[in-house]
């Protein structure tokens, strides 16, 4: 699956942007949320997403790099957001983070940062719906791309061995150069804003994008 970032997208021509994503064979559309306290960055909120909400046509995945996720997950259902991610760093108490996240029906992600092993997801993925590998610092958009191949590969491993129904999506540097090798290494979901809002022809980027997954 590939999610565009609309954190790339032009923000003062946010209904043409939605219209092209839909018009895209794209399969969600990723929202970063950032809070200027867990990232040095701030994003966007709910009056954005809530202008566009009716517009779209293809399942949000907002991912939240904020502190204190719990006080928002009610908001995010209510906002039409499917699929939400919150950071391990963040989060005290992860097990009823992700029960509280799969109460409301949205499928539940655990995000990891580039130097936050996958061994400390070992008690969590089998309540998980997806982890989101972190191959990049996150915090802003057209960041250099982590290896995170070694990652990705184990993890794979620990869900496919233990008979998990979980997807690996990963976040950060994605483009046209990485997307075959990390699709072979086991990731179901491709998040990439740069990589498509800078191509000449973003829809032609998202085609290219998803003929390199093999899984
Ligand atoms: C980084 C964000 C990413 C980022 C992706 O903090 O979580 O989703 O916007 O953008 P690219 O694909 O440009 O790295
Ligand atoms: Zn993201």
């Amino acid at each position: 699956m590939i999610a565009p970032s609309l954190l790339s997208a032009d923000f003062s021509n946010l209904a043409k942007e939605v219209e092209m994503l839909n018009s895209s064979s794209c399969d969600l559309i990723h929202l970063d949320i950032m809070d200027g306290v867990f990232v040095p960055n701030i994003s966007f909120g709910f009056p954005v997403i809530k202008s566009i909400k009716d517009k779209v046509k293809k399942p949000l995945d907002a991912h939240l790099m904020i502190v204190e996720p719990d006080k928002f997950i009610k908001n995010f259902a209510e906002a039409g957001v499917e699929y939400l991610s919150v950071h391990y760093e963040v989060c005290n108490h992860l097990n009823r983070t992700v029960q509280n996240i799969r109460s409301y029906g949205m499928k539940a992600g655990v995000a990891i940062n580039p130097a936050t092993p996958v061994s400390v997801l070992e008690d969590i993925l089998g309540e998980c719906d997806f982890i989101v590998v972190m191959s990049v610092n996150p915090g802003f958009a057209a960041q250099k791309y982590i290896d995170s191949i070694d990652k990705v590969r184990k993890l794979r491993k620990m869900i496919d061995s233990n008979g998990y129904n979980c997807l690996i999506e990963i976040d950060g540097g994605i483009n046209r150069d990485n997307v075959e090798e990390l699709s072979k290494a086991g990731v179901d979901i491709f998040v990439a804003g740069n990589a498509v809002f800078s191509a000449a022809d973003p829809l032609a980027e998202i085609s290219l994008l998803q003929s390199k997954c093999s899984r």
